[in-house]
């Protein structure tokens, strides 16, 4: 039962809504019912004030530039944890013991591997096709294979659903890739962890032996923790809305890819790298910031603002400790790409359009620079982000379905079109 409430008057009538108060962050008021008492709907486009359901799984404070996973802040995560223990946190709730975790790695590595009709797939896509679109249309043919994991009453199949998706995320991600560039399709190798297994399967080639660096596997994994889950953002509320229908889980996962690539979305990373590199040089900064604060342009800075973090991005911060890492290593410290997006974030700071407007580099702007780094193409960065967040889909997902209030989601609107008329015969118009 709510302990408060907040009163709602219309045209002199009061209504009571209850309000729930959260363990963080702001109150929400109740509006389940205020239809059917108040025959009026709400109205937030774009959801900037809608809490669209409950969650335990990631608390994010805009204000204070705070992401906690099961209340574990994203810092110590990242400089203590590694991504499949955070899949674990996320997933099932707590931290594992070294045998939780043992298993759950052992399980994940049995699932790496593609069915192997599924290489037809790829075939059918031209070489120059755009990753994402590979990536949503071989994920989505996933529930036309794992027939024993689509079925979403079943726990047991929602958990190797989950598996599967976690597991193959990074050999689909992989083989998109290495169709892209003509190079043979390069299978998991189950005695590589996660990180460095990802990056085995894209850069290792038949004629050669490969061993990734440790220092950049440690970085693709901190990559994949950055962006592993991060709240009701829009394409997981994209994969919540898929499900509340009751469709297979590889088929929200493939909607929420589809939304991930959106360039406003997890397309920022590919976005920021190529306005970088428009840029060009560090003189012509001024002009770029000129442009994303002239209201006729609609440029903006890519890898700049978010929606809920109003101070920093707290994944940024770990993201430009990585960056300095990897290029270090790569030797490439002097990368003009790096020196203009550091020139940039610097006068974009000191910028008071940008500072007014608590624009200020997001998760997107540095992970771009470190992928460049390792030799991904651009087009190759949203999926990188896809194959991170699937954890974070999986994770949500899971916890709706086992909400015994879900419904299918059903949002309404405000009609503003024409009201009812007759149809008029075409000689008449
Ligand atoms: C991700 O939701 C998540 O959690 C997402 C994500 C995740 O982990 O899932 O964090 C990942 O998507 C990060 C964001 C990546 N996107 C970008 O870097 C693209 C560039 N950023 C913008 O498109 C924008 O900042 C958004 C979409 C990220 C947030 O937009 P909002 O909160 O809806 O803000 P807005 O578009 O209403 O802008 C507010 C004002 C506007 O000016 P006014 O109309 O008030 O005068 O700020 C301006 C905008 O014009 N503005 C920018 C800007 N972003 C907003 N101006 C210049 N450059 C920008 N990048």
């Amino acid at each position: 039962m709510a302990d408060k409430t907040a009163t709602l008057t219309i045209d002199g009538n009061a209504f009571e809504l209850p309000i729930h108060s959260p363990t963080a962050g702001p109150d929400v008021i109740d509006i389940r019912k205020l239809y059917a008492q108040a025959g009026v709907f709400t109205y937030d486009p774009g959801f900037t004030s809608t809490a669209s359901t409950d969650s335990t799984i990631t608390f994010i404070d805009g204000g204070k530039g705070e992401l906690l996973h099961r209340g574990y802040p994203i810092d110590q995560l990242a400089g203590k944890s590694h991504y499949l223990e955070v899949c674990y946190l996320l997933l099932y709730g707590e931290l594992p013991t070294a045998a939780q975790l043992e298993d759950f790695e052992a399980r994940v590595t049995n699932h790496t591997m593609l069915h192997e009709q599924m290489m037809n797939f790829f075939r059918g896509f031209r070489r120059d096709a755009h990753p994402m679109a590979i990536m949503v249309g071989v994920v989505g043919a996933m529930s036309a294979f794992y027939h024993d994991s689509t079925d979403i009453s079943d726990p047991w199949q929602r958990e190797v659903a989950s598996i599967r998706l976690i597991a193959k995320m990074p050999t689909i991600a992989a083989m998109a890739y290495k169709y892209h560039v003509g190079q043979p399709f390069v299978y998991p190798k189950n005695s590589l962890d996660y990180a460095s297994n990802f990056l085995h399967m894209c850069f290792s080639v038949p004629a050669e032996e490969y061993h990734p660096d440790p220092i950049l596997a440690r970085a693709m994994d901190r990559i994949f923790t950055l962006h592993a889950d991060h709240e009701q953002n829009a394409s997981t509320s994209t994969v919540r809305l898929a499900s509340s229908s009751g469709a297979n889980p590889f088929a929200c996962i493939a909607a929420g890819i589809a939304c991930l690539w959106g360039p406003a979305h997890g397309g920022a990373n590919q976005a920021c790298l190529e306005m970088l590199r428009e840029i060009g040089t560090v003189d012509r900064i001024p002009e770029f910031i000129a442009r994303a604060k002239d209201k006729e342009d609609p440029f903006r800075l890519m890898g700049f603002g978010h929606r809920v973090y109003k101070n920093f991005d707290p994944r940024a911060t770990v993201m430009k400790e990585s960056a300095d890492e990897v290029l270090d290593l790569l030797g490439v410290e002097n990368n003009p790409i790096l020196q203009v997006a550091k020139e940039l974030e610097k006068a974009a700071l000191a910028d008071p359009y940008f500072a007014d407007k608590k624009l200020f580099p997001n998760v997107d702007f540095y992970s771009g620079i470190i992928l460049e780094a390792m030799g991904f193409p651009t087009s190759m960065f949203t999926p990188i982000f896809a194959l991170s967040r699937t954890v974070g889909w999986i994770s949500q997902w899971k916890e709706q379905l086992s909400d015994p209030q879900l419904k299918i989601g059903r949002p309404r609107q405000l009609y503003l079109g024409e009201t009812l008329r007759d149809y008029i015969d075409i000689e008449n118009r």
